[in-house]
């Protein structure tokens, strides 16, 4: 026979073992610690408002702790056999303190609970999701130096379009990254508030102060509305978004990886220690991490979307389906989390092929551009200069003859590009592909890393009270 519910007291019947497997929360061994630590903050609200005195604020601090520290690494032992963390935490404290457990959950519900826990999970998840953007972001600088002005084709549908060097190529997925850590920076800013006070639906008639609990876990702002407080999973899709949109970047990322790798590009070639072999044929090495990271993109944008149908058309107030956002959300961080580092092991060890790049680069019929831009140079008008490269170009593909053949026919004395080098140094606006744009984008690139980094150890110091009462620190 299972233990009685906390909330029993209303009920003749004990809950059916199928529906207390059915309805139980499995999932939150993943918030153990966030759920101590509010229970921490919130034993010391009740303090404040003198509705626990010393002894039992102590009783409950020192029990929290340690039950923390006795299931921190097996949670889900805490958790067997209970509906939720919230009943395990309260039932073992409990077990420990029997006149004090009792008056932990005092002004509180599991609902402004969970919130709680949950705001802090994302609080923590954003924090490592940039963290490891932030390292995929510094591998991404260094091969960029590596190889600044080594010269490969710039594509659209896939086609040569114009010569590039490999750095402004990979500092375009750079820029990418870093939207998503700046994204981050805002979700940040707008989760950074504690529902902690706001009860089941309605706040509280007991003299708690949300702004005194929400400092304590380092919160900067509390709710303003209990109804909304409780309701609000918005902070969750959001960071299901941000982690479906990082996987998207990643994707982009791993495809290229995947397709350079290839005997037909042979752009790049893949570490042994990130590739893997076929049972069957011998000669083969597999990009099989980097398509990991491609094929789980779609299974992080599946929980963001498993997340959206489960909210949508929900009532406000708390409902049991709010339950079911739990699994996505950490999902989609913890998938993304480990996609990101997968990256930078994989981006750090791949040997890029100049040779092969440049020969590539090398494509005449690409220094088109570049020849319209001297023909507008000389007064042409845009149009007629393209029409005329056009019908050139045709000439020389249907003739069989050097484009340079046929534009030196065309336009005698016309400069013509003698390598992708000279024909990328041609774009040397802002942002464009020149060497010296692709210095000052680097060096801007070198600024947004460092700022990002500030940023985030200042949230960290901010979200570190969380292990100050957890006694951690
Ligand atoms: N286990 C629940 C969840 O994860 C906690 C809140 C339950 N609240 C309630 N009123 N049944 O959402």
């Amino acid at each position: 026979m299972s233990r009685k519910e906390l909330w029993s007291g209303r009920f003749r019947k004990q809950l059916d073992p199928a529906a207390k497997r059915f309805s139980s929360s499995p999932e939150d061994s993943s918030i153990l610690k966030f759920d101590i630590a509010g229970s921490i903050a919130h034993a010391n609200g009740l303090r404040r408002a003198g509705l626990i005195n010393d002894e039992a604020l102590k009783c409950l601090v020192d029990g929290l702790r340690s039950i923390y520290a006795s299931y921190a690494d097996s949670s889900s032992a805490l958790l067997h056999g209970e509906e939720d963390i919230h009943m395990a935490v309260e039932s073992r404290l409990t077990e420990m303190y029997p006149s004090h457990g009792p008056r932990l959950h005092t002004g509180r519900s599991r609902n402004d609970q969970i919130a709680l826990d949950l705001k802090m999970f994302a609080r923590d998840g954003l924090l490592r999701l940039a963290e490891h953007l932030l390292q995929l972001e510094g591998v991404l600088l260094k091969v960029s130096r590596r190889h600044v002005n080594v010269p490969l084709p710039g594509y659209t549908h896939l086609q040569r379009a114009q010569p590039m060097y490999l750095s402004h190529h990979l500092l375009a997925h750079f820029w990418r990254f870093m939207r998503d850590i700046r994204l981050a920076g805002a979700l940040f800013d707008i989760i950074n508030s504690s529902p902690l006070g706001a009860g089941a639906i309605g706040g509280t008639g007991l003299p708690l102060r949300p702004s005194y609990t929400a400092a304590l876990l380092g919160f900067e702002h509390t709710f303003e509305n209990s109804l909304d407080a409780t309701t609000d999973r918005d902070f969750a899709l959001n960071i299901a978004y941000l982690s479906a949109l990082i996987s998207l970047h990643l994707s982009s990322l791993a495809e290229e990886m995947v397709l350079w790798n290839t005997s037909e590009f042979g752009f790049v070639s893949l570490p042994d220690s990130l590739s893997t072999g076929s049972s069957l044929m011998p000669h083969k090495k597999n990009p099989d991490i980097a398509e990991l990271v491609r094929g789980k993109s779609g299974g992080v944008i599946g929980e963001l979307v498993s997340a959206m149908v489960t909210v949508k058309g929900l009532p406000l107030g708390y409902a049991r389906d709010l339950q079911t956002v739990k699994s996505p959300l950490f999902h989609a961080v913890d998938e993304t989390c480990s996609s990101l580092s997968m990256m930078s092991l994989l981006m750090d060890g791949a040997g890029f092929n100049r040779k092969k790049m440049l020969q590539s680069a090398s494509d005449e019929l690409t220094y088109s551009v570049e020849i319209v831009d001297s023909l507008v140079r000389n007064g042409m008008p845009f149009r007629e200069a393209h029409s005329s490269l056009g019908k050139a170009v045709s000439a020389s593909v249907e003739g069989g003859k050097k484009l340079e053949e046929v534009v030196s026919g065309l336009w005698p004395g016309m400069h013509f590009p003698s390598s992708p080098l000279e024909d990328i140094e041609m774009r040397s606006s802002a942002g464009g592909s020149s060497l010296s744009s692709v210095r000052r984008q680097l060096d801007a690139a070198a600024d947004a890393v460092k700022s990002s980094r500030n940023w985030l150890s200042s949230c960290r110091r901010r979200v570190s009270k969380v292990d100050r009462l957890l006694g951690l620190k």
